[in-house]
């Protein structure tokens, strides 16, 4: 299998692009079902969990293509394909995020039938949400042998109220109802760069949505949506990802196709930690330096601290004087890179949903395990700056969400290499 190695200590240098955004790509794909016509969509990563929602997309009788530029061609032909609507446990399985097909298959072909996606490292990961925003537009639901099993006569337009914020459930109760008959509208809706793109691309494609952006999303039903020309967001995520690896290395990097407005509590830590970040128009530059200071963080739904963050911000602190605290909010279990840090020498203890670091003058590199996307990309981080050799195994977690994420690290001055 393979392992990713990094000698640490370089600094980084040089400027990287960031790729569309992973998580606005999947629901987008998924909504694809609900179009007459063709839809272009650019700026798709080239990433496993791509390949994984066009096989399911393909599964359900889309036609997916893809351009020289990476472009995606999606077609769904109307009329076509009705007995098709099951998301089987073999693709489910490899990717939690195909539950976001469940929404426009119930919407489109009136049935939706998807493997009930499992918890997974990160935490519990129920959809008690997302089975009550369809139920409450007119579906029923039932969990048998191992599937949502959803059918639908009508959808018909009514007010959901969340009792928490889920990216995916507002994902998928928004699909469904920008095709049923009168208004819906979801109090407490997500309101992610990702669920905005999604609801944008929708509008692009004649859905009438308000309320992009806030907590109160408001769906007039139309008739028929059609096929269009989309690019998707960079990835937040990704840019993040890479900030850091410039403030942990003590680097100066500079980011093209970075949106620095969807990373206000992102930068803004990092500037509370020392780290000196500048943007415009679609450029975010950062230069590292030797005097950070350690923080408290906590995770929380946009526009707060991502959780999709936390692992790196992790990956950071353990090198920062002091000592610094991390509250996730999202999803309180985690942490179990927290475990793979400590074998590097970082001093973290974890107390419940808190992560309590002190920080170390240095890491040490030795064999690591990723858990999860995330988590792979604190590893990284820390193999970056850690003393001597860092040898990551279980690197298919990474490749789930970052497009070649060593070549790109290495074309920056890191010495990384895939093996
Ligand atoms: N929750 C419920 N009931 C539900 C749904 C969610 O209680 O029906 C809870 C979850 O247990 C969690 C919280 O609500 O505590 C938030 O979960 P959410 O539904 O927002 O997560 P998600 O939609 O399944 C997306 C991203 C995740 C990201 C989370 C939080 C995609 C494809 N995935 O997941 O991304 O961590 O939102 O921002 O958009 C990743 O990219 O590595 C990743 C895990």
């Amino acid at each position: 299998m393979d392992k990713i190695v990094i000698d640490g200590g370089n600094r980084l240098e040089g400027s990287v692009r960031i790729n569309g955004a992973k998580n606005a790509a999947l629901p987008i794909m998924a909504a694809c079902l609900l179009l007459h016509g063709p839809s272009r969509i650019k700026g798709i990563p080239n990433i496993v969990d791509i390949q994984t929602q066009s096989d399911i997309l393909r599964n359900l009788g889309g036609e997916v293509k893809k351009a020289e530029d990476g472009t995606l061609e999606i077609l769904f032909r109307d009329g076509e394909n009705n007995d098709k609507f099951t998301a089987p446990y073999e693709l489910v399985r490899k990717m939690r995020a195909s539950i976001c097909v469940l929404g426009p298959l119930l919407s489109k072909r009136r049935r939706a039938k998807v493997s009930y996606p499992g918890g997974c490292v990160i935490g519990q990961r129920p959809i008690d949400l997302h089975i009550k925003g369809l139920t409450a537009l007119g579906a029923q639901i039932e969990t048998t042998e191992g599937y949502v099993n959803a059918s639908a006569d009508r959808l018909i337009g009514t007010k959901i109220s969340f009792t928490g914020k889920t990216v995916l459930g507002t994902c998928n109760v928004m699909t469904a109802a920008v095709l049923a008959e009168g208004t819906t509208t979801i109090e407490y809706a997500a309101c992610e760069p990702e669920v905005q793109d999604l609801a944008n691309f929708l509008n692009k494609a004649g859905a009438k949505i308000t309320g992009i952006g806030e907590n109160k999303l408001i769906i007039e039903g139309v008739q028929e949506l059609h096929g269009v020309d989309y690019e998707i967001i960079p990835d937040r995520i990704e840019a993040g990802t890479f900030i850091i690896a410039g403030a942990i290395t003590k680097g100066n990097i500079t980011l093209e196709n970075a949106r620095a407005e969807h990373l206000g509590a992102v930068i803004d830590k990092l500037q509370e930690i020392g780290v000196e970040i500048t943007a415009s128009d679609n450029t975010i530059t950062v230069k590292g330096n030797d005097a950070y200071h350690a923080v408290d963080l906590m995770t929380l739904p946009y526009p707060g601290m991502p959780t999709d963050m936390q692992a790196q911000f992790m990956a950071l602190l353990s090198v920062v004087e002091g000592k610094s605290i991390i509250s996730e909010k999202i999803f309180p279990d985690r942490f179990i890179h927290a475990a793979e840090l400590r074998r590097m020498g970082a001093d973290i203890r974890v107390d419940g949903p808190s992560a309590i670091i002190r920080g170390t003058p240095f890491l040490s590199g030795t064999e690591v395990m990723i858990s999860d996307l995330r988590a792979g990309a604190g590893l990284v981080l820390a193999g970056l700056v850690a003393k001597g050799t860092t040898q990551i195994h279980r690197i298919y977690h990474l490749d789930r969400g970052y497009e070649r994420l060593e070549e790109r690290l290495s074309r920056l001055g890191a010495a990384i290499k895939r093996m």
